[in-house]
């Protein structure tokens, strides 16, 4: 799927969200790029030939009237980059801060579900589309340094492992994108940090192409893990152990969303084996 698509991009203003529409132009696909930095947005826009539309996307009422404009502006949506995000700046003890901790559920959360709540209708119309949620490998793993950010993510992963299979009879792919540390603004505080404990740092461009992949990928539910010198890769979840019989034996092979387990799944994995 390339060329002749409409795309939505939030956080499209700088870093993940401006790579990912410039790869987008390139290829010939229209963008619809949305942020609350007006002036950066506006910048993209131009330099791309794209539209820009101010939206915060932590209001349900600018999503939703962004979401339709979008539509309406160039006739329809196939592609929707669920990108926005911010860290949070706070722990959850001493230095707990409400109103960062609020910010950062209702960017981080609120915005990728407000996201997909109005363009589901849009890409329906389009009989099918595909929906890429950037979470973070912070959604996939513990991190110390920003507990709220990683619960932030790790909901992200959810909701599309959730929305996956939901949305599958109706043509709608929906996934998420995990990346490491990379080179945008986001971490311009820690970066000195990182490089001087020789994290690896990824390019943008590796970014853009892996958001790319996973928007074309027939794969949906899933968490596109990107780490700096790898290629993107599908981070494969272990099946929950499925349920017993009184008996011993395996129960029915559904979890408790009624999604078969995975195979093998009944089995438990050998560090929960007595
Ligand atoms: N760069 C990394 O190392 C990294 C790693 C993993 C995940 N991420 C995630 O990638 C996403 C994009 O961030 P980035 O790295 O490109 O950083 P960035 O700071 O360059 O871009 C984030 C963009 O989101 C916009 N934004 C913030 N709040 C918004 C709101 N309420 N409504 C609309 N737009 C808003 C910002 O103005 C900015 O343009 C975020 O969700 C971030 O959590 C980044």
């Amino acid at each position: 799927m390339s060329g002749g698509l409409v795309a939505l991009v939030t956080g499209g203003a700088s870093g993940f969200g401006a790579e990912v529409a410039r790869q987008l132009v390139r290829r010939g696909d229209a963008v619809v790029l949305c942020d609350v930095d007006e002036a950066g947005g506006h910048a993209v826009a131009d330099e791309l030939g794209a539209t820009f539309l101010r939206c915060d996307v932590s209001s349900y009422e600018e999503v939703v009237a962004t979401t339709e404009a979008a539509e309406r502006v160039y006739g329809g949506l196939d592609l929707v980059f669920l990108n926005a995000g911010v860290t949070t700046g706070c722990g959850i003890a001493e230095d707990f801060d409400l109103m960062r901790y609020r910010r950062a559920m209702a960017v981080n959360v609120d915005g990728v579900v407000f996201g997909a709540h109005a363009a589901i209708p849009a890409l329906r119309r389009r009989g099918g589309g595909s929906i890429v949620a950037t979470a973070s490998m912070a959604g996939l793993t513990g991190t110390p340094f920003d507990p709220v950010y990683g619960a932030n993510k790790h909901a992200v992963v959810g909701l599309v492992r959730a929305l996956g299979p939901a949305l599958r009879p109706q043509g709608i792919r929906v996934n998420a994108f995990c990346p490491g540390f990379a080179e945008t603004k986001i971490i311009t505080d820690i970066k000195a940090v990182l490089t001087g404990s020789g994290v690896p740092i990824i390019p943008v461009e590796a970014a853009g192409e892996a958001v790319l992949q996973a928007f074309d990928s027939p794969e949906t539910g899933q968490a596109w893990l990107l780490q700096a010198g790898r290629e993107p890769m599908v981070y494969r979840f272990r099946g929950i152990p499925g349920p017993l019989n009184p008996d011993g034996s395996p129960a029915s092979p559904m979890d408790p969303t009624g999604v078969p387990t995975e195979p093998g799944a009944a089995e438990p994995p050998p560090d929960l084996q007595g």
